[in-house]
């Protein structure tokens, strides 16, 4: 079967992205699909590399009975570029500097894959950010809107793979 890599990115990696990673991997294993669909997820501020997420994501996944073990923030790179089939932005300051480091690495145009914001899994609810709980300390919140957008992405990666 096809296998397909999905990289979430967010600014420190020990926030938004983390908990995408820990919750979609989650779910591609509830739905028996683990194997098939990989999940990573890195950081475009260097300021956390190595630190596992953030207290707030842990508790979070904790109360989830998610599992974080082994993660630790790192940056996105240019092999990443070549490497993942989905690219999922937290917001669109992370989906700019993506695009930068993009049009400055060796990918060709052709062999680029799918690029958005993980907002754009949720278009029902209006607005263009994942807003950082770093800063807001809302974890609550992001929780449900990652979990909500993790179950679209699953949808759209089992259409996009006939599954
Ligand atoms: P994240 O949140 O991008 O969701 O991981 C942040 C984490 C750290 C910082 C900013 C945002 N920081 O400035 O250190």
């Amino acid at each position: 079967m096809t296998k397909v890599n999905v990289l979430f990115v967010c600014l420190g990696n020990i926030c938004r992205s983390p908990m995408a990673e820990a919750v979609m991997r989650h779910q591609v294993k509830e739905a028996g699909l683990d194997g098939v669909i990989e999940v990573d997820s890195a950081g475009t501020g260097d300021w956390h590399i190595g630190h596992p997420p953030h207290e707030g994501t842990r508790k979070q996944l904790d109360a989830h009975r998610i599992s974080y073990e082994g993660m630790k923030a790192r940056l996105v790179n240019d092999n990443d570029f070549g490497q993942f089939d989905y690219i999922v932005c937290m917001d669109n300051n992370n989906i700019r500097d993506v695009r930068a480091l993009l049009e400055r690495s060796e990918v060709k145009r052709e062999e680029r894959k799918e690029l958005f914001t993980f907002m754009e899994l949720l278009p029902e609810r209006g607005f263009a950010d994942v807003p950082d709980p770093y800063y807001s300390g809302n974890f609550d919140y992001v929780y449900e809107l990652v979990e909500a957008g993790c179950r679209q992405l699953l949808t759209k990666i089992k259409t996009d793979l006939s599954l």
